[in-house]
């Protein structure tokens, strides 16, 4: 079975030498990039939902959330890895802290968010947002690779792509979000109807609004990210080859 592995701020690429499968065009239009497979990691189909460096960037409120996940699923998919870069909002998270978090709250609007048509009633279970058994592999996964990860979370989703306030945080932490990014959604509720079994990894890279100094500025973030890739890549490789295979 195929894993796709979306990166985002917080893994833009994968290293070594890789291949591009097909076309990014789809039926909802064109996806983010052409998902690629690198020689290093021959089961995962990877895409940046913001685009790599061969096309155009996209924001988060400019990201083809359906084309991506439409695409990665036609390219063989039977599972997904997503990774975002978030803010922190509870207190015991701190900068380069991995979170794989069991909840959402989404907040954002105006986004393509279904690909239900109308034509069948689409009741999707949304109760438990990330896959409770893509999760259990994630969690055994960092422990078998000694990665110290933040086992639960509620990913709370602004519509960006300018940061939040202090009193939008304030009410998000009131909500019960733990962490605050610009992507999940409507990513990880395509994943589900599209029967895509999804499991979300977040890397803090700075905290949120009011809850720390400003920021984040972009250098700052790199950083960050640099730190943290080794550590998340051991998650990510150990997290692949416990994924849950379906027939
Ligand atoms: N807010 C929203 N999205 C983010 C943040 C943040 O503080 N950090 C990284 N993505």
């Amino acid at each position: 079975m195929k894993v796709a592995l979306i990166g985002g701020t917080g893994l833009g690429d994968l290293d070594g030498p890789s291949r591009p499968l097909g076309e990014a065009e789809t039926p909802y239009g064109p996806a983010s990039a052409r998902v690629r497979v690198f020689e290093r990691w021959p089961s995962v189909l990877f895409l940046n939902r913001h685009g790599d460096e061969r096309g155009p960037r996209f924001l988060p409120h400019e990201v083809n959330y359906r084309a991506n996940l439409w695409l990665l699923r036609e390219r063989g998919a039977g599972a997904m890895l997503a990774v975002y870069a978030v803010g922190g909002i509870a207190p015991e998270l701190k900068v380069g802290d991995l979170v794989v978090p069991d909840q959402l709250i989404d907040y954002t609007w105006g986004r393509a968010h279904t690909v239900a048509t109308g034509v069948q009633p689409l009741y999707v279970d949304f109760r438990d947002p990330f896959d409770p058994a893509m999760r259990s592999a994630v969690l055994r996964a960092a422990n078998a690779a000694a990665v110290t990860v933040h086992a639960g979370g509620v990913y709370g989703c602004t519509q960006g792509p300018r940061l939040e306030t202090a009193a939008e945080i304030d009410r998000m932490a009131h909500d019960g979000c733990t962490v605050v990014g610009m992507t999940a959604m409507p990513e990880v509720a395509l994943a589900r109807e599209l029967d895509l079994p999804l499991a979300g990894v977040c890397l803090v890279v700075n905290p949120a609004a009011g809850r720390g100094p400003p920021g984040p500025t972009v250098q700052h973030v790199d950083a960050v990210i640099a730190e943290a890739r080794p550590r998340l890549v051991a998650l990510l490789h150990a997290s692949i080859d416990n994924c849950p295979t379906r027939p």
